[in-house]
């Protein structure tokens, strides 16, 4: 089959929501209606009007099904599932430029990866291949379409999801989404029934949350205007209302919340790293101040974040950090850890699988984090019934292997009989509210003998021999006879 006669204009789907990069970028906080919006290859333009139909300003070109439209530039550029469908390697990157010449503040680039093929019946053509169908196909590895797009632009993507990247205009904006994505934790607080502080405590609650939110106290003008001058009206200055909210709370609290903060900076700066570390004054201004309140200046922090990534490449010390957790499930071979949990795991742990996510952006619907303590390798595991059903399957898993820097998915939706959970509660955080409804289950699970025999009950297939056998089942979270 020749190039001229590989079927591009088949390969625009309809789709009933916005495509997942689209979706992708607004969960990320990356889409709004201020931005203007452009889909560069927007097949029928089915992106376009659902964003339209929220209020968004949005252009769109495609050369099958709208050539006659103006390319013009805009905030937010999507080049959604385009590269994949062009069979010239040449015409991949000038479609890449062009796209991102368009883009003022960001673009989405989105291919199909390697696993979408496993079921595709096809001819090999140069480095893809023609479908049944005539439309040419090339998969990317996720480190692949990485590499290829920082070669042709010079620009360093960062990854969103798999076979999704973010490309910024500016470092600063790169820096708040490195930022955005580290987990936060805070312990639950307990306050003190003052008269003063409950009488003014809506007037408080945004400078609680500041300081909550950064372990330090707001620098004027970081709080929103009305919002101090509210405070300064009730209390007579924001000095005050900090000693209030003190008083109220344990010096422990604040302690906590500190060493919570210093984590999560590390953290941060740690990931920082890969790409270029920016200079301080391309940092997020919040995040710069915290830095400084926190590790007296950037280069300290800086250096005990190379601390954390080098610590992290050494698996003895990543295997000793791991077994040492006092945060989720142990096995011979892993920790397990439900997403919810992952901010209150150690600096060390969390920048482990802050290098996985630097790799594989966000797993969607990933429930838990499987971090292996025996390879360099973090798997995102999918459990979509994991609060509904006592002991939810498996549907999917995608791992980061950090030596190959490979990303791979597998499949488990199809299996007859896929792994199961048993003893949520060892998945989440001390203070999770869902901890005691599941220690209640397992308790009456061990009083009915259900795990006798660990080796039949990891699948569904012997754990559902082994309810039957006992002739017990379920009902919501609670064991009852047959
Ligand atoms: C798989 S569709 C994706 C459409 C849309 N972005 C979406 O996500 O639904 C691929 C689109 O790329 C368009 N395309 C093909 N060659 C292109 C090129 N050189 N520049 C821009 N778009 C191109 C095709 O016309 C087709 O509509």
């Amino acid at each position: 089959m020749s190039q001229q006669t590989v079927a591009r204009h088949k390969t625009a789907l309809s789709r009933t929501a916005l495509s997942r990069p689209m979706a992708t970028a607004l969960s990320d906080g990356l889409l709004d209606p201020t931005c203007s919006v452009f889909d560069y290859g927007c097949g029928k333009g089915d992106d376009i009007r659902h964003l339209r139909s929220s209020g968004y300003e949005v252009g769109g070109w495609d050369p099958t099904h709208r050539p006659n439209a103006h390319r013009t530039p805009a905030k937010v550029v999507n080049l959604g599932y385009v590269l994949n469908v062009i069979e010239r390697p040449n015409e991949r990157a000038d479609v890449l430029r062009a796209a991102w010449a368009l883009a003022e503040d960001l673009l989405i680039v989105s291919a199909r990866m390697n696993w979408d093929a496993r079921d595709l019946v096809g001819r090999p053509m140069g480095d893809g291949l023609v479908t049944r169908t005539g439309t040419f196909q090339k998969f990317y590895d996720q480190n692949e379409l990485s590499g290829w797009i920082e070669e042709t632009l010079g620009i360093k993507p960062h990854a969103a999801a798999p076979g999704i990247f973010y490309l910024f205009r500016d470092e600063a904006a790169a820096q708040r989404f490195v930022a955005s994505r580290v987990y936060t934790y805070r312990p639950r607080v307990r306050i003190d029934p003052q008269e003063h502080y409950e009488a003014n405590k809506e007037i408080l609650q945004p400078l609680f949350d500041f300081m909550r939110n950064h372990a330090r106290a707001p620098s004027p003008g970081e709080l929103p205007l009305e919002q101090s001058e509210a405070i300064r009206e009730a209390l007579g200055s924001l000095g005050r209302a900090q000693r209030l909210v003190r008083q109220v709370t344990d010096d422990a609290y604040w302690d906590q919340v500190t060493i919570q903060r210093r984590a999560e900076l590390l953290t941060y700066v740690a990931l920082s790293r890969f790409g270029r570390r920016p200079r301080f004054s391309q940092l997020d201004k919040p995040v710069a101040k915290d830095l400084r309140a926190l590790f007296g200046n950037y280069q300290e922090a800086c250096v005990q974040a190379d601390r954390l990534l080098l610590a992290c490449g050494d698996q003895p010390m990543l295997y000793v950090n791991a077994r040492g957790s006092r945060i989720g499930k142990q096995t011979p071979s892993a920790l397990y850890v439900h997403r919810s949990a992952l901010g209150e795991l150690s600096p060390l742990l969390q920048v482990y699988e802050g290098c996985a996510r630097v790799l594989v952006g966000t797993v969607e619907h990933a429930t838990m984090v499987k971090l292996s303590v025996t390879e360099p390798q973090v798997s995102y595991l999918v459990y979509p019934q994991f609060d509904q059903d006592p002991h939810p399957t498996l549907q999917s898993a995608i791992t980061v292997n950090l030596r190959k820097l490979s990303v791979d998915w597998r499949d488990y939706s199809r299996s007859e009989s896929p792994p199961l959970l048993h003893r949520k509660e060892e998945f989440l955080g001390p203070d999770d509210p869902r901890r005691s409804l599941y220690e209640r289950l397992t308790r009456s699970e061990m009083k009915a003998g259900l795990y006798e025999h660990p080796e039949r009950i990891g699948t569904l297939r012997g754990w559902q021999a082994t309810l039957e056998g006992a002739g017990v089942r379920f009902q919501g979270h609670r064991l009852v006879r047959a």
